[in-house]
């Protein structure tokens, strides 16, 4: 690699479509990370994991939901991590109000790539303007297949007989972005969303580290 384009990778900088991407982290440098996540935070778990395991172009060090209630805020609690639940607040513009107080958060620790897991709010596009290229998503599907909240259920009624996992850079639509990384998995026959979720996450839980370890290290062009 030439010396002039060591220097870029070691800072933001803009790539195609209005992404900027992360700098490349490394080990002993490593991106500071923001989990942002609704639920039970499986994904969550199985990245701290990978993290703990040996160090990583990524480190997480802020835990964000949208509920002071979501059981997957136990994971970054766990892992003493700075873990907050910001509830969407009352009144008009409350979607980015909300967006406003997370964004101080990610500012205050210093976060240079947002990663959802299981986030289940969409994002404005002023919000997803300013971490577009350093923000990346996991979506239970082959996009642009069955974008949307309800992915698994729209599997089986499509009666597809492989389905998969998705994860892409965030843009200003629904589960749109560039893709980085897919995996297909089988739908069987007998299958209900339930099992078909847990199937797909197993992979989930395999390839969004790999992913994360790829973009940190400023492996994808996109
Ligand atoms: C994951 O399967 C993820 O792909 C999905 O939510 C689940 C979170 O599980 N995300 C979406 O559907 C986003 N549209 P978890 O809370 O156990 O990590």
């Amino acid at each position: 690699m030439l010396p002039n384009h060591e220097a870029l990778r070691l800072t933001p900088h803009a790539m195609g479509g209005g992404y900027v991407a992360p700098r490349a982290g490394s080990p002993s440098d490593p991106l500071r990370t923001a989990v942002l996540i609704s639920g039970g935070g499986s994904g969550l778990a199985s990245l701290l994991r990978h993290q703990s395991t040996k160090p990583r172009s990524h480190r997480t060090t802020l835990v964000i939901s949208e509920s002071t209630e979501a059981g997957g805020l136990d994971h970054g609690r766990a892992a003493g991590i700075k873990t907050v639940g910001i509830p969407i607040p009352e009144g008009p513009s409350r979607r980015r109000e909300h967006e406003k107080l997370i964004q101080r958060e990610l500012e205050a620790e210093g976060i240079e790539l947002v990663v959802l897991s299981g986030y289940m709010r969409i994002l404005t596009p002023e919000f997803v303007s300013v971490w577009k290229g350093r923000l990346v998503n996991i979506h239970p599907s082959l996009l642009p297949d069955f974008p949307g909240a309800h992915a698994h259920r729209d599997a089986l009624e499509a009666g597809v007989t492989v389905s998969g996992c998705t994860v892409h850079l965030v843009d200003e639509g629904v589960d749109s972005g560039h893709i980085l990384e897919q995996r297909r998995v089988p739908v069987l026959s007998d299958d209900t969303e339930k099992t078909l979720q847990e199937r797909i996450k197993a992979v989930e839980h395999e390839l969004y580290p790999l992913a994360l370890d790829r973009l940190s290290n400023g492996d994808y062009s996109f």
